[in-house]
């Protein structure tokens, strides 16, 4: 299981590398099956969730090779249309299998997928897009069944701008007869990073970064190479790390336009940021910062991925924030660790007040993915030592993370107790 410790107070200073997007290497991967050759991926990060997703799919009898941060998948000798159940509700993004298959061969069956413990995550839109385009729908005691002959494009809304119905809905339509319409859709980058993926695979679509895409289905997509988008969320993270302890770090492999929303709140605090074509430098020469309000939206929103970190960074402002989160009804699970490091924050329903404290180290437990990565934060910040278990969580969603900030003077290990 293994356990992070940490010494706070040291200020962050040099560079530090940003890993691919794990939101866009699942569904890309998952993607890679629908091909009639193989593909090369390049970027890959060596993740839990990763790993878990390449198991499912070998199981399945698709062939994934890794090596490094390079991932070769052969869709050649894919004949089980059933992903593992144990493994696929270990992952949320199990679900792009659904979609996957559906265009490829017209059948897929998974358990109803896991991932973080957020909030209620249903997939009534995934599943909506998929009967719009003509397949059948069965739910069974957390297996999911999807079914059709023939998918036939649509004009589908989305209730709600969702990533994953986005995704799913894309990769359905891909194949469909004819012309699928997306409205409402989400416009997260990684979106635009599986399109452009599905595009140099012979896929016609249009408008992906809009909340209008079109698909104009065709009749086979072949296997290409693709190098993953920076993982903005890792970027946003460290960003946070450098402002928190008064550093001074330029964070290479994040395209600026990704982070936006963060180098907004960023400025409005005081810190000094510098775009630049390899990454964004970040400067915390003030000390004390200015107190702000975030909410939490769809991209290209403030990103609740970063919600629970920009939250211990409230913590050290002068003043009080606000952060009300729109996104996920259960995302302040990291507020009751936070107060038991010494954080003033009160939780209202879907807000969060946030008063200026000192944290001191204490022992604390992982809850989710983003929440862990607030608390290596506050550790780095805290007065004494931090001791984090439950750190698999994290694992699912940061590359080395702890190796990472100890390049650049984090004082943080990993010990293999339990
Ligand atoms: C993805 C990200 C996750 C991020 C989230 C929002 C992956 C693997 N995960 O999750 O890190 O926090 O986007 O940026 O990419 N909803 C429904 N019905 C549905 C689908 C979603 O009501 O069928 C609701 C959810 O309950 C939630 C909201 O829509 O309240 C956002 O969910 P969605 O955008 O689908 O997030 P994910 O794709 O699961």
């Amino acid at each position: 299981m293994g356990k992070y410790l940490i010494s706070g107070g040291t200020p962050l200073e040099g560079e530090i590398k940003v890993s691919g997007a794990k939101n866009a290497a699942l569904p890309i991967i998952t993607a890679g099956l629908m091909a009639n050759s193989p593909s090369k991926l390049l970027d890959i990060p060596m993740l839990r969730d990763v790993t878990n997703l390449c198991t499912i799919i070998s199981k399945m009898g698709g062939k994934v090779q890794c090596s490094g941060n390079q991932v070769m998948i052969d869709p050649a000798g894919l004949t089980e249309p059933e992903a593992d159940h144990e493994l696929a509700r270990k992952l949320r993004a199990s679900y792009y299998i659904l979609g996957v298959l559906l265009a490829k061969q017209g059948y897929a069956r998974t358990s109803l997928p896991g991932g973080c413990n957020i909030g209620n995550r249903p997939i009534d839109l995934h599943l909506k897009g998929f009967k719009a385009l003509g397949a059948e729908i069965r739910l069974d005691h957390g297996i999911v069944e999807v079914k059709a002959n023939k998918l036939q494009g649509e004009r589908i809304y989305l209730d709600y701008p969702s990533v994953g119905a986005t995704i799913n809905i894309i990769l359905a339509a891909c194949m469909a007869e004819g012309q699928t319409i997306i409205e409402n859709a989400a416009r997260e980058p990684e979106i635009v990073d599986l399109a452009n993926y599905l595009t140099v695979m012979g896929a016609q679509i249009k408008g992906v970064g809009t909340d209008l895409i079109k698909i104009e289905g065709v009749k086979a997509l072949k296997g290409a190479e693709h190098r993953i988008i920076p993982d903005r969320i890792e970027a946003g993270t460290y960003m946070v790390a450098a402002a928190l302890t008064r550093g001074e770090v330029f964070v290479r492999n994040v395209l600026a336009e990704h982070v936006k929303p963060l180098i907004a709140k960023l400025h409005e605090m005081g810190l000094e940021i510098r775009e630049d074509i390899a990454g964004v430098y970040i400067k915390n020469s003030k000390g004390k910062l200015k107190a702000v309000d975030i909410k939490t939206l769809p991209y290209p929103g403030f990103p609740t991925d970063l919600q629970s970190q920009m939250m211990v960074l409230l913590t050290q402002a002068d003043g009080t924030s606000l952060v009300i989160e729109t996104v996920w009804e259960n995302r302040f699970m990291h507020v009751d660790e936070l107060n038991r490091m010494g954080a003033d924050i009160k939780i209202d329903g879907h807000s969060a007040l946030i008063k200026p404290s000192h944290l001191t180290g204490a022992e604390v437990t992982v809850t989710d993915l983003r929440a862990g990565a607030a608390l290596i934060l506050a550790g780095l910040v805290a007065l004494g030592k931090t001791n984090i278990s439950e750190i698999y969580h994290i694992e699912r969603g940061y590359e080395n993370i702890d190796q990472k900030l100890a390049g650049i003077g984090a004082m943080i290990s990993k010990s293999n107790d339990q």
